[in-house]
């Protein structure tokens, strides 16, 4: 979530990227499932589909792997292709591959305290709460966005006993859950911990200080000028809202903060989004492009900035691909022959071995239902010559290669992805250094860092702002 080395400056970078995600939008601008309706088979450059079809699965795990496998780009006989690759190397941070150092708090925090935790979560309260421990240690009151089921505050209560933590969540059955799960694990904290039904907008500020007031905290005039902003996997436009109220509150001196779901970021009245694109730079160089940015930033552009990364990919067995791929071409078929009116529902899933060979195999996969029935009434649609026509037609030109086409697609995704959560997260923290270098009285300090192992927890960075 840096500029990377082969660039000078933010708007420089977000010039290339923008040139180069307008030029690639077509391997993610349509969901998978409608890629087939969309012509993208059409659209895949004919050295790319000879390039995958004859790709062994060894190279087609490395893909991705810009930094590490010149052997790749050896192996490919297509200019687009080098091209491709070569670009995104520049475009992509090394560091968007490293792995993160493990943090020492997991030997001293007793999770066990926290029941009912997943493997993942517990990883991510453990490594989240090492990082506010060190960033927010002078602090003295946290207010915890989106806290959930409040895994997070309960962990941050057992880190520091001076701490008060106050959670702010929009979902009112999360709020009487915390207070619950508190109650019955740590009594003990319930002076130092609550949360509070809110759903945080850029003007909940005066709401936040009402409900600090409320709190029935101890002492409350020590907790009146240091507080911090944190959160787990604050969703969608929760993570920019923070960023505004941390400029905004003359006491939050610190935010801490794991964004998730950018493909849920608030939609303007005229398709753009209210969050994104937010810096001056990144503005500039979408405006100074001919095509409209809503063909580059998108939805499914904010879909790929938010899905698995390439580490589970490297390690995909040729079963596990092939299987991956078929589900996806026959998942995309039935899209392509329906009508507007129908939605498709799978019936068994395509396993590995199994090929589908004819129209009437394809049936007993797939089912295709009504739109407008609900749950209670489901109305089958029945499949008819005319679907069988469509179906024939996608069958002869593409059966025995579209599957790998698909998969080879998933791998440009896969390969794309971290491009587009660099540029959305960069984007964020040029906003800041742009907000603060506008404000003479403000010094801050602003940073992500990956603190998740992203096999395990794919949205695995945070933000880190203190104003100095
Ligand atoms: C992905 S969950 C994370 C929950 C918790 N932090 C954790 O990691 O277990 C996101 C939470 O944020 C809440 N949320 C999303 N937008 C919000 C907003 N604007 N204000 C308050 N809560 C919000 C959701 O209801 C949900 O509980």
């Amino acid at each position: 979530m840096t500029l990377p080395t082969a660039f000078s400056s933010a708007i420089d970078y977000f010039r290339a990227s923008v040139d180069f995600l307008d030029a690639h939008s077509w391997i993610y601008h349509t969901a998978n499932t409608r890629f087939i309706k969309a012509g993208i088979l059409e659209k895949f450059p004919h050295d790319y589909v000879e390039y995958f079809l004859h790709l062994n699965n060894s190279d087609l795990n490395k893909f991705p792997f810009l930094y590490e496998c010149d052997e790749i780009n050896n192996g490919i006989n297509s200019s687009a292709l080098q091209t491709f690759r070569s670009t995104l190397r520049k475009l992509i941070p090394k560091e968007a591959y490293d792995q993160p150092n493990a943090q020492s708090l997991a030997k001293t925090l007793p999770i066990n305290r926290l029941r009912k935790i997943s493997a993942k979560k517990q990883h991510e309260i453990i490594q989240l709460s090492e990082v506010i421990l060190s960033h927010c240690g002078d602090v003295s009151l946290l207010l915890d966005f989106g806290s959930g089921l409040g895994y997070l505050s309960e962990s941050l209560c057992l880190v520091n006993q001076n701490w008060c933590i106050l959670g702010l969540e929009g979902d009112s059955s999360r709020v009487i859950a915390a207070h619950k799960r508190l109650q019955v694990l740590m009594p003990e904290a319930r002076k130092r911990v609550t949360y509070k039904e809110q759903f945080v907008e850029a003007n909940a500020g005066e709401a936040i200080k009402h409900h600090i007031a409320s709190s029935g905290f101890e002492d409350l005039q020590t907790l009146l000028d240091k507080w911090a902003i944190i959160g787990l996997h604050a969703c969608a436009d929760l993570s920019v809202t923070a960023i505004k109220l941390f400029f905004e509150l003359a006491s939050v001196k610190c935010l801490v903060i794991m964004p998730c779901c950018y493909h849920k970021l608030q939609h303007t009245p005229d398709g753009n989004f209210v969050n994104f694109p937010l810096s001056a730079a990144l503005k500039t160089a979408a405006a100074e492009k001919d095509s409209k940015i809503q063909s580059y930033f998108n939805r499914p552009f904010l879909r790929l900035a938010c899905q698995e990364t390439s580490a589970r990919w490297r390690n995909c067995s040729e079963k596990e691909h092939l299987a991956h791929g078929k589900q996806m071409f026959w998942r995309a078929v039935a899209d392509a022959i329906i009508d507007d009116a129908a939605v498709v529902k799978c019936q068994q899933p395509i396993k590995n071995v199994c090929q589908i060979e004819s129209f009437a195999g394809f049936c007993q996969h797939y089912e295709q239902r009504s739109k407008e029935t609900d749950a209670q009434h489901l109305t089958v649609r029945l499949w008819n010559e005319e679907h069988e026509e469509k179906f024939n037609k996608i069958f002869n030109s593409y059966a025995d290669v579209g599957p790998k086409l698909a998969e080879a697609l998933t791998c440009l995704q896969t390969t794309l992805q971290k491009l587009c959560e660099n540029i959305v997260l960069y984007d964020r923290l040029c906003y800041m250094q742009e907000f603060a270098d506008a404000q003479p009285d403000l010094k801050l300090n602003v940073q992500f860092q990956k603190i998740l192992d992203e096999k395990l927890s794919p949205r695995c960075y945070v933000l880190i702002a203190e104003k100095l």
